[in-house]
């Protein structure tokens, strides 16, 4: 059965929208001569003004939209977050904390009172956010939290100059940066690009692109040689500029970044011969991007090496590399949930809330969480029980 038989087809406004997304996909196409390379194109689907994934007003996250996050699932993750957290608030009391992304608030609805339970008042929360309609939504629901917590948050409307302390948190925002997608031919490195097809679009292989062959080359390196003819992946050229200007936020601190992902040697395994994008769309994942642009989300895996080089390279360390499940045991997910429930019906929520964040099979293998510092000491806690440095 063809992928696009088991979603459920867009119906009223959500069509419509879908339709002019398509025809503004369409133009940008004919504009660019008839092939658009795929990060152009990945870059209009979501972020086109008005129209894009995240530029329009799509439900996104939640359970009447295409996806749930691990904030979304429930408290464990921010409470475990605040718990990672603790030793280096401990020591740097004055450190205030940037999410880039919110999505609908979640994190940081739980994350504030998490950490006043801590004993961590966070004097600055500040939330940099791409998306108008989820920023709404983030700040109704944090004029909702009770007590104070409100009042320490802001949102931003660009990178605000560098402070001598704090936190940056990333949760699923990399793998929302547009990625170049590549094969490899006989002859070298190509690009993958988009074409129109009727009323959609199809895979085009490009002319050669020096700049490409070359950003392949010097990632993967000798591991290259190795990629059968007709390999296929995803290379996020924006993601050495995108980590550089996030860690200029603060002169010193930290920072975390949970998304899907893996060391660029496994990474760029022989057998991932397909590459990494995913589309969420009400609940379904597929692999096609073609299929509803503007109302799909679309992302693709992270390559936590680069990450790792262009953190080091701003002059930061790399803290800790672990699994999702492994950061969530070792930050004490456990000793959360042992503290008494409301009742029986919360309760199983809860349990059921753990194995979402960390079975295998479900979030707590794919999801990595990279920790950056650089001049502070301690370091979050959470990559204490296996830490994946030397896979990077
Ligand atoms: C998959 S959602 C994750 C939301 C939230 N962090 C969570 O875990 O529930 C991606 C979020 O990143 C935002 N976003 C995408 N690109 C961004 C960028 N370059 N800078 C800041 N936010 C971005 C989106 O609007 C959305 O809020």
């Amino acid at each position: 059965m063809p992928v696009s038989a088991s979603l459920p087809a867009p119906a009223g406004e959500a069509r419509e929208h879908g339709e002019r997304v398509r025809a503004h996909l369409h133009a940008a196409i004919a504009d660019a001569g008839g092939w658009l390379d795929f990060e152009r194109f990945m870059s209009l689907a979501l972020y086109a003004p008005g129209l894009g994934y995240y530029s329009a007003g799509a439900t996104k996250l939640g359970a009447g939209g295409d996806f749930v996050t691990a904030p979304e699932l429930g408290p464990l993750f921010a409470q475990s977050l605040a718990r990672s957290l603790a030793p280096v608030l401990a020591e740097h009391p004055d450190a205030g904390i940037v999410e880039f992304g919110a999505g609908t608030g979640a994190l940081a609805a739980e994350l504030l009172p998490a950490l006043a339970a801590l004993g961590f008042a966070v004097p600055d929360y500040a939330i940099l956010e791409t998306s108008a309609a989820l920023k709404a939504r983030q700040q109704t629901r944090i004029a909702a939290l009770p007590g104070d917590h409100a009042s320490r948050v802001r949102w931003l409307d660009r990178l605000p100059p560098a402070a001598p302390v704090g936190i940056v948190i990333a949760n699923e925002v990399l793998d929302a940066l547009p990625v170049r997608r590549f094969r490899v031919e006989a002859d070298g490195v190509r690009p993958l690009g988009v074409v129109r097809d009727g009323d959609s679009f199809a895979w085009r292989i490009g002319d050669a692109d020096a700049a490409l062959a070359r950003e392949v080359e010097s990632r993967l390196g000798p591991e290259l040689a190795a990629l059968p003819t007709g390999y296929e992946s995803e290379l996020c050229a924006l993601m050495p500029a995108w980590v550089a200007s996030a860690l200029e936020l603060f002169d010193s601190g930290v920072a975390l970044f949970v998304d899907y992902g893996l060391p660029r040697r496994e990474y760029y395994a022989p057998e991932r011969s397909g590459g990494t994008l995913r589309c969420h769309y009400r609940h379904h994942a597929h692999s096609d991007p073609f299929l509803v642009p503007g109302l799909q989300d679309i992302t693709a895996w992270v390559d936590f090496t680069t990450v790792a080089e262009a953190a080091v390279a701003a002059g930061w360390e790399v803290a800790g590399f672990a699994t999702q499940a492994h950061w969530l045991l070792d930050s004490g997910v456990l000793e959360v949930v042992a503290a008494p429930a409301v009742d029986a019906r919360a309760e199983a929520e809860r349990a059921r809330e753990l194995r979402m964040l960390t079975m295998p099979g479900e979030m707590g293998e794919r999801f990595r969480v990279m920790a950056l510092s650089r001049g502070v000491d301690p370091v979050p806690a959470g990559f204490g029980l296996r830490d994946l440095r030397d896979r990077l």
